[in-house]
């Protein structure tokens, strides 16, 4: 069954607006050259960005996503952005349950599976993400902790057209650590199995998997070689044109 690569981008809460556009464009040039890529590309820039990395994208084929959105399309919510705004603006996706909003947010599950419910209502794809503590992995929780992750935050309406699973374990985020390839494997074969069981066998086939922490370009060609990883969401390395660039060279051929 072949999933197309996704490359993604985070770029979490990072840039301003010269830098934004001066990223998105240097992204942009290079996908470009790569002709017709054998992957997707995707860049995930703060709110007050977007509206900016989409003009510097145009023309390119990277999409736009955001990092994360309101359950409601409009109305009184302070400070929070509706999933039609973020389409208003020209993102096709979201980022939702990353762990830094989990913790920051205190997002729980139900809550990621209501903004995965109204993104794709929006006509907004989801990248749900899910992944275990480093005391839950000491514990040997890994793949108990991911499914009941995956169960409760993903909706039943999901498939593998509106929906990507991004398999981030909260250690490894911006520490430099990984587990080893054969962790990575076991974790998102797990994942498939459990969204098999969810939404049947030919979505779980069918929807990518991305691997997400400390992803550089020494650890890509590894990570992103193993059968059941369809992709990368990107961190810090996605804040430098020529490292995100590198990851994605280790898989998207010319
Ligand atoms: P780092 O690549 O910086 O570890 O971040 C990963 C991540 O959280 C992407 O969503």
């Amino acid at each position: 069954m072949s999933r197309k690569i996704l490359i993604a981008g985070n770029w979490k809460m990072n840039g301003l607006l010269a830098d934004g556009a001066a990223l998105a464009k240097e992204v942009a040039v290079e996908v470009k050259k790569l002709g017709k890529p054998e992957c997707e590309f995707l860049v995930c820039p703060p709110f007050t960005l977007l509206t900016t990395v989409k003009k510097a994208l145009r023309g390119s084929k990277v999409a736009l996503g955001a990092q994360d959105c309101h359950i409601a399309e409009k109305g009184a919510h302070t400070g929070d952005i509706s999933p039609l705004m973020l389409k208003d603006c020209g993102c096709s996706y979201v980022i939702l349950g990353h762990s830094e909003r989990r913790a920051d947010h205190h997002e729980s599950s139900a809550l990621v599976r209501q903004k995965a419910e109204a993104a794709y209502k929006a006509g907004l794809k989801a990248v749900i993400c899910i992944g275990e503590t480093e005391a839950e992995r000491d514990a040997g929780k890994t793949i108990e902790v991911c499914s009941a992750q995956i169960k409760e935050s993903v909706p039943d309406s999901a498939t593998a057209a509106n929906t990507v699973i991004a398999y981030e374990p909260v250690w490894a985020i911006g520490t430099g650590k990984t587990p080893t390839t054969d962790d990575v494997e076991e974790v998102h074969a797990a994942i498939r199995k459990v969204i098999a069981k969810k939404l049947g066998k030919g979505n779980a086939n069918k929807m990518r998997i991305l691997y997400g922490g400390s992803m550089k370009p020494a650890n890509a060609a590894g990570l992103l070689a193993l059968p059941n990883v369809d992709g990368g969401l990107i961190g810090g390395a996605s804040l430098k044109a020529s490292d995100f660039m590198a990851i994605a060279a280790s898989v998207c051929k010319k």
